[in-house]
C-alpha cells in the first residue's frame, strides 16, 4: 500500500544532500523502503543523471550513519532520477507529469506520489498551486501527499494563508508538516517514559514537580544563514516550532489512545493554555539577547535587533500544572551544544534527615548530542555514618557500543510513506503556537533593545539569570 514515487523539490539543495538522501540510503540498508519505490529529484541546475548521482554518492559517503557499501548504493541509485526544471514555471509541470507517469510504471509505484518541499519557504505556495493546477494532487484510487519543511509561515497570518493553499490542494490528512525534533528518538521516548511506567505519571503534576527546564543551545553562530535569520530570530526559528512541540509532549494529558489525532488533540490543548499572553506579563517573563559578534556576521545589519537568544518563563494554565514554572531557553554562541529537558521534583515535605543533600530528585532527558534518560535521587553513602548523597541511574542510549540511533529524517520519511502523521504537526498545533508567538513578537515591537547584550560563549544576557533568581531558582547547567 505504501509504494510511491518520492518527488523532492530542492533535489540539489543542502537538506537533500545532508539529510534526505542519507536517510533513504539508511532505510534501504535496513530493508525498510517500500517495494515499489523511486525518487525524482528536482533542481534548477543543468545536470545529467550521472553527474547528479555522483553528488549524491559523495553526500551519502559523508553524512550517512551506516558506512558506505557499493551494494546498497547500487540499489538506491537505480531508483533515483534527476529532473531539471524551474518549479515557478507552470508550463514545466506538464512535462513533470509525463515523467512521473513513466517512473510510476517502471517502478510499480501505483501512481502514488509524495512531494517533499525542500525549498525556501517563499516557494511553498507556488509549488502547491502548480501541483494542483496540473492535477498532480489527485487522490482517485491513489495517494498524493505533501511534506513541508519548516518554517511554516513567518507569523499567524502567513501561516493561515499557506495552510489554506495546502489544504485546498491536498487536504489535512495528506499534509505532513515537518518538525524534525519530533523524529528524534528521545522525544518519542517522552511519552513512553510517562505512560509506560507506573512510576512517573502519578507524580507528573503540580504536587510533585517543582519546575521544568528546557534548554536548546548551540555553540555556533548563524554562519551563512544571515539573510534567513534576520527575518526569523530565535523565537521564530526555535521556540514557535521545536520547543513548543517539546513542551506540549511534557505537559499534555494522557491521550485516550495512540492514534495521531488523539495524541495531537492533547498536545494542542497545552498550546491553547500557554501564558504569558499580556504585554506586561511578556515583559516580565521573557528575556531576549544577541551575541556580541552577531552584527558582524555576513548578511546581518550592523544595527540589527534580531534576537539570537531567548529565555522564557511559561505557565501551562491547567489544573495539573498550576504554579509550576516551565523555563525555556535557546540561543546561539552558548558554551555547549545540547538539547536537554530537566524535570525537577519537590523536596520531601517532612525531612527525617537533617543532613539531606540539597540536590532534589531530577529526571533528565538528554535529546542531543548525548541521548538518554537520567534519574537523580538520594541514597546512603556506604560507611558507618548516615550520610546521604545524590546518586544517578542512567539509561544512556548512545553510550552502548554498537547502538546507532536512526536520524530523525529516517523515521519521518518512513512514517509519511506509511501514512502515519503522529510525528507531524497538525494545523491547529501550528495555529496556536503562532498565536502565542505573535503576541510576544507584537509586544516587542515598541520596546527598545540594548543589543548586543551577551558575550560569545556565555549563557546569554544576565537578565536570563535574573528571570529565575526572582523565583529563587537558577538555570541547571548539566556540565556543572
Ligand atoms: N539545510 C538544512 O539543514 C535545513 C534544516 C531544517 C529546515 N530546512 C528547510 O529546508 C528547506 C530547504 O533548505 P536548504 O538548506 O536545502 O536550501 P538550499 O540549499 O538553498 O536549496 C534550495 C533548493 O531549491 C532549488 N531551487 C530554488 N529555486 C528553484 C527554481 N525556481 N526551480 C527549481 N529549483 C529551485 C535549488 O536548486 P538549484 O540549487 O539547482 O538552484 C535547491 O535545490 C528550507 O525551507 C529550509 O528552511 C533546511
Amino acid at each position: 500500500m505504501n509504494n510511491n514515487t518520492f518527488v523532492i523539490f530542492g533535489g540539489t539543495g543542502d537538506l537533500t544532500q545532508r539529510k534526505l538522501m542519507p536517510a533513504l540510503y539508511n532505510l534501504i540498508k535496513e530493508g525498510s523502503l517500500p517495494k515499489g519505490f523511486a525518487v525524482v529529484s528536482i533542481g534548477r541546475r543543468d545536470l545529467t543523471r550521472e553527474a547528479y548521482l555522483d553528488q549524491i554518492q559523495t553526500s551519502i559517503k559523508t553524512f550517512s550513519r551506516y558506512p558506505f557499501e557499493e551494494k546498497i548504493w547500487d540499489e538506491l541509485k537505480n531508483l533515483i532520477y534527476y529532473k531539471q526544471m524551474d518549479f515557478t514555471n507552470f508550463a514545466e509541470y506538464e512535462k513533470l507529469k509525463e515523467f512521473l507517469d513513466f517512473v510510476d510504471i517502471k517502478h510499480h509505484t501505483k501512481g502514488n506520489h509524495i512531494y517533499y518541499l525542500a525549498v525556501a519557504p517563499e516557494f511553498f505556495d507556488v509549488i502547491v498551486d502548480n501541483l494542483a493546477k496540473a492535477n498532480l494532487n489527485a487522490q482517485n484510487g491513489k495517494f498524493s501527499r505533501v511534506m513541508i519543511e519548516k518554517p511554516f509561515g513567518r507569523n499567524l497570518q502567513s501561516a493561515i494563508y499557506l495552510n489554506q493553499k495546502i489544504i485546498q490542494a491536498f487536504g489535512e490528512e495528506n499534509t505532513y508538516r515537518i518538525d524534525h525534533y519530533l523524529g528524534k528518538e528521545m522525544l518519542q521516548n517522552i511519552m513512553v517514559i510517562r505512560f509506560a511506567n507506573s512510576l512517573f505519571e502519578p507524580v507528573w503534576n503540580k504536587d510533585y514537580i517543582e519546575q521544568v527546564q528546557i534548554t536548546s543551545s548551540e555553540t555556533i553562530g548563524i554562519g551563512t544563514r544571515g539573510s534567513y535569520y534576520e527575518n526569523a530570530g530565535a523565537i521564530r526559528d526555535m521556540v514557535q516550532s521545536h520547543l513548543l512541540q517539546l513542551l506540549s509532549l511534557i505537559a499534555m494529558e494522557r491521550p485516550k489512545d495512540l492514534s495521531p489525532n488523539s495524541v495531537r488533540d492533547e498536545k494542542v490543548k497545552v498550546l491553547q493554555k500557554l501564558k504569558p499572553t499580556s504585554k506586561a506579563e511578556i515583559k516580565k517573563n521573557i528575556v531576549r539577547g544577541q551575541y556580541k559578534s552577531y552584527r558582524s556576521e555576513p548578511n546581518v545589519s550592523t544595527t540589527s535587533t534580531t534576537e539570537t537568544f531567548v529565555a522564557l518563563k511559561l505557565e501551562v494554565d491547567t489544573p495539573r500544572w498550576k504554579n509550576v514554572p516551565f523555563y525555556i531557553r535557546t540561543g546561539k554562541k552558548l558554551p555547549r551544544k545540547a538539547i536537554e529537558i530537566i524535570i525537577q521534583f519537590k523536596q520531601p515535605e517532612k525531612m527525617l534527615y537533617d543532613n539531606l543533600t540539597s540536590i532534589p530528585n531530577m529526571l533528565i532527558i538528554k535529546v542531543q548530542p548525548q541521548e538518554g534518560v537520567f534519574f537523580v535521587f538520594n541514597a546512603k553513602k556506604p560507611g558507618t555514618k548516615n550520610t546521604i548523597i545524590p546518586v544517578q541511574m542512567d539509561f544512556c542510549q548512545n553510550c552502548d557500543v554498537g547502538i546507532n540511533t536512526p536520524e530523525a529524517y529516517e523515521r519521518l520519511l518512513l512514517d509519511a510513506f506509511n501514512g502515519d502523521s503522529t510525528l507531524f504537526a497538525r494545523w491547529d498545533e501550528v495555529l496556536y503556537s503562532w498565536k502565542f508567538i505573535d503576541a510576544i513578537i507584537e509586544s516587542w515591537q515598541d520596546d527598545e533593545v540594548n543589543f548586543p547584550n551577551y558575550e560569545d560563549g556565555t549563557y546569554g544576557p544576565i537578565e536570563a539569570n535574573e528571570l529565575l533568581a526572582k523565583d529563587g531558582k537558577e538555570w541547571i547547567n548539566l556540565e556543572d
